[in-house]
């Protein structure tokens, strides 16, 4: 079961339309009402999966709609839709239960971006229950939160791929996730029931280090007083995670590369080569281009070990993921410390969608952990975050595009037609016109 169904709320024609139509294309039928009156009749008599509702509308409001939804219907999800500049009412419908918001005027690429994560969840809750409790539990005590559509690209891709041999490298910036990653990875695959080993490549000594890999005979060296196994042959038919993979001293880097050609090594003072089958995640936070111009990594080792390479953006990149993580880390924080559950006051909420994360999901993590246990309070407001440190311009750390995208999209709410608009701007009509079209804007 997915989407198959979707009640459209909007007192403007234009928008029931323009929604109603983009449902129809894509073979999803979809009933459009003008007020919160009539959506409510129509969800006492009929289901719905969907629910898209206007915020403000004369009579009920969008946050009527979306409480009485709730009651009527609770599995029936409902996107809010509300005007920029009024993230905070998105902010509260989500809290009240509303699985996602749009903010005017959207695209259609991204209403059809929310469709199809409504799509995805209503897919998994109802077919896939008890599976997910399952890999939710083994993947390392984890859940993954990804709201955001790089996100849930990246968990499709790690899915896709994970059912393959392919090796997979996960760059980015340090904290975003890429431990994480490599477990969806192995757990996604069909050797979640195997070993899935990790060495931290950084941290094993030189003069260990092919020990550590492929272990040793008895005697192969002063203080082999037994035989060892390495990481990979304790992964064999498992995963082998590589964290930190530029770290590998360029001699073993030789010796694993016949071994991702070969599946096949000899431990230290051994002879006798052993078979292996092992699939490799590897990591690292560095420039790989870099790392490889400087010869810090085998060039012909990173193309075996990169076959399907996945990037993880910085956290400021991924706006919808940093609400619904802080979320996730107060939920957990406040288990962990025996507390009552806090909620995050909207100031503070706006705090962490503006600042500049050079930690990543890491100190996002180590931020809400301080705010809890510091705060005896029960709702975490701006200034217990403590985020004023240097860099917090909000502006900092978003792409001139980003920027560029979201400075038109607010100029355009501001003026009645496009003419002023661009005036403001100072560019011409048609320069305008070929940026809405750049930026898919309506
Ligand atoms: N999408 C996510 N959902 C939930 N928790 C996350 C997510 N991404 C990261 N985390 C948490 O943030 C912390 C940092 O993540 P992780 O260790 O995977 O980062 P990393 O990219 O490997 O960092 P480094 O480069 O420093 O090794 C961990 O506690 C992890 O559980
Ligand atoms: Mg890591």
């Amino acid at each position: 079961m997915s989407v198959e169904k979707v009640l459209v709320v909007d007192d403007e024609v234009l928008m029931r339309n323009f929604v109603v139509e983009a449902l129809k294309r894509k073979g999803i039928e979809a009933v459009a009402v003008e007020s919160g009156e009539k959506a409510l009749e129509l969800l006492q008599a009929h289901s719905f999966d969907l629910v898209i509702t206007d915020m403000k509308m004369p009579g009920l409001s969008g946050m009527d709609v979306l409480q009485r939804t709730k009651e009527i219907s609770p599995r029936t999800l409902v996107i809010v839709v509300t005007g920029f500049g009024t993230i905070e009412n998105a902010v509260e419908a989500m809290k009240n239960g509303a699985f996602y918001y749009l903010i005017k005027p959207f695209s259609l690429e991204s209403l059809m971006a929310n469709i199809e994560k409504a799509n995805q969840h209503t897919a998994l809750v109802e077919e896939n229950t008890y599976l997910r409790q399952q890999v939710e539990a083994k993947s390392y005590g984890h859940v993954l939160v990804a709201e955001s559509p790089a996100m849930q690209k990246i968990v499709q891709d790690v899915q896709q791929a994970a059912k393959s041999h392919a090796s997979v490298f996960i760059t980015g910036e340090t904290g975003t996730g890429k431990e994480v990653i490599a477990h969806l990875v192995h757990y996604s695959s069909p050797r979640v029931d195997q070993p899935f080993i990790k060495v931290n490549c950084a941290a094993v000594p030189d003069t260990l280090v092919e020990s550590e890999f492929f272990g040793h005979e008895k005697g192969a060296f002063t203080g082999a007083a037994n035989k060892r196994l390495g990481r990979f042959e304790l992964a064999n038919g498992g995963s082998l995670l590589l964290d930190e993979v530029t770290e590998i001293p360029l001699a073993l880097q030789a010796k694993l590369l016949r071994v991702t050609q070969e599946q096949e090594f000899e431990r230290v003072g051994g002879s006798k080569p052993i078979k292996v089958d092992v699939r490799l995640i590897s990591t690292s936070n560095r420039d790989m281009a870099e790392a490889i111009a400087s010869k810090v990594l085998r060039e012909d080792l990173y193309y075996r070990l990169n076959v399907v390479p996945i990037y993880l953006p910085p956290l400021r990149e991924r706006q919808e993921d940093i609400i619904p993580l802080a979320h996730y880390f107060l939920e957990r924080t406040c288990q962990e410390n025996h507390l009552d559950k806090k909620t995050l006051s909207a100031d503070a909420q706006k705090k962490l969608l503006h600042y500049r994360w050079p930690g990543n999901v890491r100190e996002l993590a180590n931020v809400m952990e301080r705010a809890i246990v510091m705060d005896r309070g029960k709702v975490i407001d701006g200034e217990h975050l403590h985020l004023n440190g240097p860099g917090v311009n909000p502006m900092a750390g978003r792409t001139l595009q980003e920027l560029e995208k979201q400075l038109i999209v607010e100029t355009l709410q501001m003026h009645e037609n496009r003419t002023k608009a661009a005036e403001t701007l100072g560019i011409s009509v048609k320069a305008l016109r070929d940026k809405l079209q750049e930026y898919n804007l309506p």
